[in-house]
């Protein structure tokens, strides 16, 4: 019956400890958390040595928000000072306005007059196992002479460049060098396709493309050249690509395109004069997910978004001069960005980079890395933790992990039980865990715990930092005292986002039109009597699958791009590993086979649309979908399908009856 298959496969969810599915519905998830109540305290010596040990930070930022952020800008090197703290005229921003610096001067240049010259700046570890070191000194020649061999191929301030590489150090490198003369980079996630990378080069109207021979990832090759030779095809703006000979791998070099890395930087002097940027020149275009299916640039400019990550890397990672910072992120997310290149590089810390799979050669990688290095810092996201446990604490027990002295999470929701894994095998029970909340937009951490401070509790990314102003409302913008709704931001923060990338309209649709005044994470959030948040997930229509966002639009224009497909509705569903897994109920063309090989056929067309990351988990065919009689497809429903609900209200369906047989069709395929 199938009824009873659907409460057995409720049960055999809920027990999988899987990150609550919260779309739409923050309220369901709230009854789970209020039942956490272990607390963590940080431990009398952590503390006593700690960055940040008392509460003075909130009580200065709370007196005095706008001197609370300055005298964490004066942290950094100006060229020229800022003459006004903030200018906020909702939704602009601009900050230490007047003030001029450079970013790649203050990663490298004002490290290498002292003790750090010859400090470890990156320690890179490739999938295959080779291993770079550069050092701060390194790092300035590398720089400064790919920053010269850019401008020599034309590229001025102000200009795009795209960036789709593997994790090598020339990632940063290059990330770097276009921060040093002004150009604006856009980074592309190695992962994403071809047709992904084409359309963020055509909407931002990059001119140059860096990119490598390939890359490795499950001791396979990931064939970036030549998804990019696919994705220049249709780029008329590209005038030049720089590859990187990441290994001796087969490429095809168009003349007068194409250039080899180190055929540029060939020659090039070790100097290149640091270009003095306005505090809100742009630093960075980045693109994500948004409820559309276009993804949207994200952009950063230069001084906030230093100011707000080198400040932050320091208090939530209690980030020390001989610490080893790892954070296991792609420099092709946001994470990236200002967790592994700017905040860590900005506090002359110790960052490591490594290029492949957490289970490659095996399950253990990470932990022989941590060993091996002697990491201190660990930053990591939920899904990976999930991966860990389920491959059992057998591997990280394979390896001496007591250099390991904080430990964090980032990306969705920690659920409790992974909280508690992590806390066990990792930390051996001493390493304070912090869970940080964060977005693509917000540039920086604002929502986490002060580990020296902060009493922890497993699934809440605790309070807001000193200087955030977060709060939970309800549908009409009220504060929430205590309890569940909508997660806002009622104040600027440096490292806001700008813009979206050539669509201010979209800009202020997307965050500032809910509430006015106010910023919309769309976010879920529910606060407790003790002032904690514990965030609950999306609330429209992004999925966060394996900590990487993605709009249920941007999938369902892949799906329906497919000839065979005639409609396509996508919906996130609890996922033990990957926190949500992709459901996708499709409507195949009148005429055209329902061959079974079609479903592996359009999992593979996403997957050539968008990448892997986005390859649906299961694909639902269906003669219709539900519908209003407006002809809006009612996600809600499918979402409760697909998660083995009962089904909600249908009143408002123009055929009820499609809902009953949708159920018995989606049972039946499941069995
Ligand atoms: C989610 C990643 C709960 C959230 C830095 C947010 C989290 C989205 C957490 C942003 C966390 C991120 N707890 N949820 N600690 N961190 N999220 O832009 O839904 O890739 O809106 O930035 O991830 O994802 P993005």
């Amino acid at each position: 019956m199938p009824d009873d298959k659907g409460a057995a496969r409720r049960k055999k969810r809920s027990a999988s400890g899987a990150a609550p599915p919260a779309a739409n519905a923050p309220e369901p998830a709230i009854a789970a958390l209020l039942d956490e109540n272990r607390l963590y305290p940080p431990s009398p010596e952590f503390a006593k040595s700690a960055q940040v040990r008392d509460d003075a930070l909130y009580r200065e930022a709370d007196a005095d928000l706008e001197a609370f952020w300055a005298s964490r800008a004066a942290e950094l090197d100006w060229f020229v000072k800022w003459h006004k703290v903030l200018d906020w005229n909702v939704p602009d921003a601009k900050w230490f306005v007047g003030g001029k610096l450079n970013v790649a001067y203050n990663c490298v240049d004002r490290h290498i007059r002292g003790a750090r010259r010859n400090k470890a700046a990156i320690l890179w570890v490739g999938e295959p196992g080779d291993r770079r070191t550069l050092t701060y000194w390194d790092l300035y020649r590398e720089v400064n002479r790919f920053a010269n061999g850019l401008k020599k191929l034309g590229v001025k301030k102000g200009d795009r460049v795209a960036v789709y590489m593997p994790m090598v150090p020339e990632l940063a490198i290059a990330m770097l060098a276009c921060a040093r003369i002004g150009a604006v980079h856009s980074v592309v996630f190695g992962g994403f396709s071809a047709e992904s990378l084409r359309d963020r080069i055509l909407d931002s109207e990059a001119k140059v493309l860096i990119t490598a021979d390939g890359g490795y990832r499950r001791g396979t090759i990931l064939p970036l050249k030549h998804d990019a030779d696919e994705a220049v095809k249709q780029c008329p703006l590209i005038e030049h690509v720089v590859v990187f000979k990441r290994g001796d791998f087969q490429v095809h070099m168009k003349e007068g395109r194409d250039h080899w890395w180190h055929r540029i930087v060939d020659g090039q002097s070790d100097d290149c004069w640091p270009e003095p940027m306005d505090s809100e020149d742009l630093l960075f275009t980045l693109y994500t997910s948004g409820t559309t299916g276009k993804p949207k640039g994200i952009v950063h400019t230069t001084g906030g978004y230093l100011t707000g990550t080198t400040a932050t890397t320091k208090w939530v990672f209690d980030l020390r001069e001989e610490d080893v910072y790892f954070c296991t992120a792609d420099c092709g997310w946001i994470t990236g960005h200002s967790y592994i290149v700017y905040g860590p590089l900005a506090n002359g810390a110790t960052t490591v980079m490594y290029e492949g799979a957490p289970d490659w050669p095996d399950k253990d990688r990470f932990w022989q890395i941590v060993e091996e290095l002697g990491v201190t810092i660990f930053y990591t996201a939920p899904t990976a933790i999930r991966a860990f446990m389920k491959w059992g604490p057998e591997w990280p027990a394979k390896h001496r992990l007591t250099s390991l002295r904080l430990l964090g999470s980032v990306g969705e929701p920690i659920n409790p039980e992974a909280w508690m894994w992590y806390h066990k095998h990792i930390g051996a029970e001493t390493c304070p865990i912090v869970d940080t909340w964060w977005q693509t937009e917000t540039g920086m951490i604002l929502i986490a715990p002060l580990p020296g401070v902060t009493v922890a509790r497993p699934g809440s990314a605790t309070r807001p930092l000193p200087g955030i102003v977060a709060d939970v409302v309800d549908e009409k913008g009220e504060t929430v005292d205590v309890g569940g709704g909508y997660l806002v931001l009622r104040k600027p923060w440096p490292a806001m986002l700008r813009g979206i990338w050539g669509d201010p309209e979209r800009f202020r649709q997307n965050y500032w039109s809910r509430f006015p005044g106010v910023y919309f994470t769309g976010d879920g959030a529910k606060r407790d009597k003790d002032g904690y948040f514990w965030l609950l997930g999306r609330v429209d229509d992004v999925m966060n699958v394996a900590g990487h966002r993605l709009s249920t639009m941007e999938v369902e224009s892949a799906l329906v791009d497919h000839p065979s497909v005639a409609e396509a509705a996508v919906v996130g569903r609890a996922h033990e590993l990957k926190g949500t897994a992709i459901v996708a109920f499709v409507t195949i063309r009148e005429g055209r086979e329902h061959a079974a090989a079609i479903l592996d056929d359009l999992k593979e067309h996403v997957v050539q649309k968008i990448g892997k990351i986005a390859k649906p988990d299961e694909i639902i065919l269906t003669a219709d979908l539900p519908k209003t009689r407006s002809g809006k497809i009612m996600r809600r429903l499918l979402r409760d399908i697909a998660e083995g609900k009962a089904v909600g209200d249908t009143t408002t369906l123009a055929d009820p009856g499609v809902i009953a047989r949708l159920k018995t069709k989606y049972e039946d395929q499941e069995s």
